[in-house]
């Protein structure tokens, strides 16, 4: 049987009517991205929702964010990004008992079923770029040693590699001494790195594993690999990530665009001949 975990990001939601620099209609996109998981051919077996859930981390910004995640009808789970402000977070999601595991990190493992997601907190408060302390990295360990068979997703905003977009790199992770890709390559069960922050979808091999992020639910960064490229976004269509595994631990990770588009259509002309 396929089980999937979709992985929207970055919906920066802001108050009821206000626009992410003056611009995007980030709650009209968050929307239109969750009545496109519902419209997925397979229901999905959890959601995660990798970071800048808000615009501000301000508590009426969360209120708003819970309403338009209301829709979503199967376990969903929240993490923290650079925009986000981990106690109005906990506040606003008084039910969601896991963002208090691991204070004061929200750091947390959660057994899919035949897949394990544990989330890393990469927030550093008030600061743009990332960073997993000493503390968060052995609280990442013992998450990690608790299940060293089942294949495990890690989850965190900032990705761990360099993506060659040099004005989100300055914003990138740090990890001192490089003591987080030493803990994952030391943990083969760790399938997947799934990350936010860079509003497009990038793959990279790392620690032995492989690391990508997922486009933003509204807008993306642009893709210029200038090293004096300028900080800018483009309302490229937005998408998600589907990770979808098997009960024989396979696990591949698919990008869906969010839409309007047309289809799907069936392979074959009027005569009924196939033609792929
Ligand atoms: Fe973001
Ligand atoms: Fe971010």
């Amino acid at each position: 049987m396929i089980k999937t975990l979709v992985q929207l990001s970055d919906p920066h939601i802001k108050l009821p009517g206000a626009r992410a620099y003056g611009r995007v209609d980030t709650a009209r996109f968050l929307r239109q991205a969750v009545q496109a998981v519902r419209r997925l051919q397979q229901a999905p077996t959890a959601v995660v929702v990798t970071g800048d859930l808000t615009d501000f981390g301000r508590p009426d910004e969360y209120a708003h964010l819970r309403e338009l995640l209301q829709p979503i009808d199967c376990p969903l789970y929240l993490m923290p990004g650079n925009h986000d402000d981990r106690e109005a977070l906990r506040d606003s999601f008084p039910a969601h008992g896991y963002l208090r595991h691991g204070s004061p990190f929200i750091q947390y493992a959660i057994d899919l079923g035949g897949l394990r997601l544990v989330a890393v907190d990469t927030v550093v408060p008030r600061e743009s770029h990332g960073e997993v302390c000493a503390a968060r990295v052995d609280q990442l360990a013992q998450l990690l040693a608790q299940d060293t068979v089942t294949p495990t997703v890690i989850a965190m905003h900032h990705p761990p590699f360099r993506t060659m977009i040099g004005h989100m790199d300055e914003i990138g992770l740090r990890d001192p001494g490089g003591a987080l890709a030493a803990l994952v390559a030391r943990h083969p069960q760790v399938r997947r790195v799934i990350c936010g922050h860079l509003h497009r979808a990038i793959y990279a091999p790392w620690a032995g594993t492989l690391a990508m992020t997922a486009p933003s639910t509204a807008h993306q960064v642009t893709l210029d690999l200038a090293p004096d490229a300028p900080s800018a976004f483009s309302m490229e269509p937005p998408g998600f990530l589907v990770h979808a595994w098997s009960d024989t631990g396979e696990l591949v990770s698919h990008v869906a665009s969010v839409g309007p588009f047309e289809g799907p259509f069936p392979f074959h002309e009027d005569d009924g001949q196939l033609i792929d």
